[in-house]
């Protein structure tokens, strides 16, 4: 049995090789989950918003490993927010929407890959659903 670590470095590299398809497909279901969200991105361009997801991967995935790193999340959920007005559902709906797209896209999927994709960035998830208000 490999390692959570491994099995999300893995999925990550192969769902990578196809990533704006990936990206876009995100963004399609993603904002069919719910009118408030598709309302939030109204006057966001298509380009902005796929790059909202490749750089929200990199931030997660970096701030597990750096305090400065960290305390831009917590910048980020704040502006999230106010500007944005994200509320803290929405960062569920975002985290199961990810590992869908993933089950969709990695074709060595099964359920402890989605699991470990969840493992691996739900601190950094949490940390931005703490630090809301
Ligand atoms: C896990 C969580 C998330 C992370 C790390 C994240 C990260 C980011 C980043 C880095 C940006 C700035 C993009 C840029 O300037 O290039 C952004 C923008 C934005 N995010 Fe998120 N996001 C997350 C979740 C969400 C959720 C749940 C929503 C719900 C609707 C959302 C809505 C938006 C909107 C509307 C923008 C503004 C886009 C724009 O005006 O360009 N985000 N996000």
């Amino acid at each position: 049995m490999q390692d959570y670590a491994e099995l999300f470095n893995d999925s990550y590299e192969r769902v990578m090789q196809n990533a704006d398809e990936f990206y876009g497909f995100f963004y399609q279901v993603f904002l069919a989950k719910d009118p408030q969200i598709k309302q939030r991105f109204a006057h966001v361009d298509l380009v902005r918003q796929i790059s909202m997801l490749k750089n929200s991967l990199a931030y997660l995935l970096v701030c597990q490993s750096s305090e400065a790193a960290q305390r831009e999340l917590i910048r980020l959920a704040k502006q999230h927010h106010d500007e944005y007005l994200v509320e803290v559902f929405m960062y569920d709906i975002w985290l199961d929407t990810l590992v869908e797209v993933v089950e969709e896209f990695d074709s060595k999927y099964y359920p402890e890959v989605g699991e470990a994709w969840r493992r691996t960035l739900s601190p950094a998830v949490r940390l931005m659903k703490a630090s809301m208000q």
